[in-house]
């Protein structure tokens, strides 16, 4: 394919975050909004963004325009923290979390030693994924190795970045769900050596949860960490009272629950902790000293009572954050769904969550929570072009209110309360367009 043929131009209204901040208060000088926008791509990158007044010259015969004028323009939303193998029991009633793991959770995973199961699920999950607006997420899959190559090769399908691992886990679940410390280590090991930086694809070491990792099996994690630097960790973190006091049964020696993970090498900048509700105060201290991040789950947080999450202690303790869907805890794969819940997180909390940091959390925040904030995130030049194309106005209601609203703060807020995968209109993947809406 010649350069030429691999270029883009999309025309339309173009909203994004220009930088990363360390503030909430510095979000609103850092938002680009560009009523009619050009934005051109090359080969997958960006490779011209500004006014289409200031771009239009850039336009030749062989470049045709793809002009969205009633539409919203935004980054692809980042899902940090999601388990493909939950997809079919999302809405499973009752329980809170350790319960919920033993009666739905570790049923539903046992199914994916077949290979042929695994395939059908993960091409669902990606598709839902891409009708949802999610452009990259970090993902969990099951003990089963076959369950990452599934996973890895239905989105290399369309090119998404996916971050993805499968879960090390030898103990407090059902046998066939569990590995050993030598075996994790070793099919880990193997899976980075085949997907890690192929296409683009990224590993994540994943051990579920302290409970039910031994100290031996932690130790290999950690060792296999030391080993590739470069690769992710991901895991749970504080979800559920009842888990936090299991683990202080469990590794009594430890300062707190953080203190585990931190103790075997599995804190750091591409460590990833999902929920993360009950901190104390040492683990907040280390997380930041760590330069880890935190994924801030509400839906999951919500459905399970774990509790409510504190994200404006993020930003006075300098811990990056990013929003995670948790499906199948998680009710919904929208994250215009899961903002409209952390809003009410906030609110709950005598805290407020502004249209504008709500889109830097499901965009260039949860970029930099994932170490791609020179990847991806928003327009800048160089970034990789994942982008989707917003409907304000996907249901008589929802037009109704937008015709209720002034500028384009109020539009994004009332599109993140009432919005859904219905508002998604078109999503594209490294400059191509990989859904559009029926
Ligand atoms: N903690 C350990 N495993 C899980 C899981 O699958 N989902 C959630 N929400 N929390 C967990
Ligand atoms: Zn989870």
């Amino acid at each position: 394919m010649s350069a030429i043929a691999a270029q883009r131009a999309v025309r339309g209204r173009f909203l994004d975050i220009q930088h990363t901040v360390c503030q909430a208060a510095e979000i609103a000088q850092a938002v680009r909004y560009i009523e009619d926008g050009l934005l051109i791509t090359t080969a997958g990158k960006i490779t011209w963004f500004g006014p289409w007044q200031e771009g239009q010259h850039l336009i030749h015969p062989e470049l045709a325009v793809t002009h969205y004028p009633e539409q919203l323009i935004v980054p692809g939303f980042i899902d940090t923290h999601i388990h493909f193998p939950q997809t079919e029991i999302v809405g499973a009633y009752g329980e809170q979390l350790l319960e919920w793991l033993n009666t739905y959770t570790f049923p539903a995973e046992l199914k994916f030693k077949d290979q042929a199961y695994a395939d059908k699920i993960a091409e669902f999950f990606v598709q839902e994924l891409l009708k949802n607006g999610t452009t990259t997420a970090l993902v969990f899959c099951t003990v089963h190795a076959t369950s990452v190559d599934a996973l890895f090769e239905a989105a290399q399908q369309h090119n998404m970045r996916l971050i993805a691992g499968k879960v090390m886990m030898d103990r407090h679940a059902p046998d066939a769900l569990c590995d050993t410390p030598e075996s994790a280590y070793s099919d880990s090991k193997a899976l980075i050596e085949k997907w890690h930086g192929k296409g683009r694809n990224l590993y994540a070491i994943t051990p579920r949860f302290a409970p039910t990792s031994t100290a031996e099996q932690l130790s290999k994690a950690g060792q296999l960490k030391a080993e590739y630097p470069e690769v992710y960790v991901h895991t749970h973190l504080s979800e559920n009272k009842n888990e936090i006091a299991w683990v202080k049964e469990l590794f009594p020696a430890h300062d707190n629950y953080l203190d585990v993970y931190h103790h075997y090498g599995l804190t750091g900048q591409r460590s990833i902790f999902a929920h993360c509700v009950h901190l104390e105060e040492a683990e907040w201290d280390c997380l930041h000293a760590t330069n880890s991040a935190i994924a801030f789950c509400p839906t999951s947080n919500l459905f399970l009572g774990s509790g409510l999450f504190p994200l404006k202690k993020t930003w006075q303790k300098q811990v990056k954050v990013g929003l995670g869907t948790d499906i199948g805890a998680g009710t919904s794969f929208s994250q215009l769904q899961t903002l409209n819940e952390a809003y009410k997180v906030q609110q709950l909390q005598g805290d407020k969550l502004s249209a504008f940091e709500s889109l830097y959390h499901a965009t260039l925040g949860g970029a930099k929570a994932l170490d791609l904030d020179d990847k991806l995130g928003n327009f800048n030049l160089g970034k990789e072009a994942d982008f989707i194309v917003l409907d304000l106005k996907a249901t008589a209601l929802q037009a109704l209110r937008q015709q209720q609203v002034s500028g384009i703060e109020q539009a994004l807020f009332a599109l993140m309360t009432m919005g859904d995968d219905r508002n998604i209109h078109s999503t594209y993947i490294y400059g191509e367009p990989v859904y559009v809406k029926a």
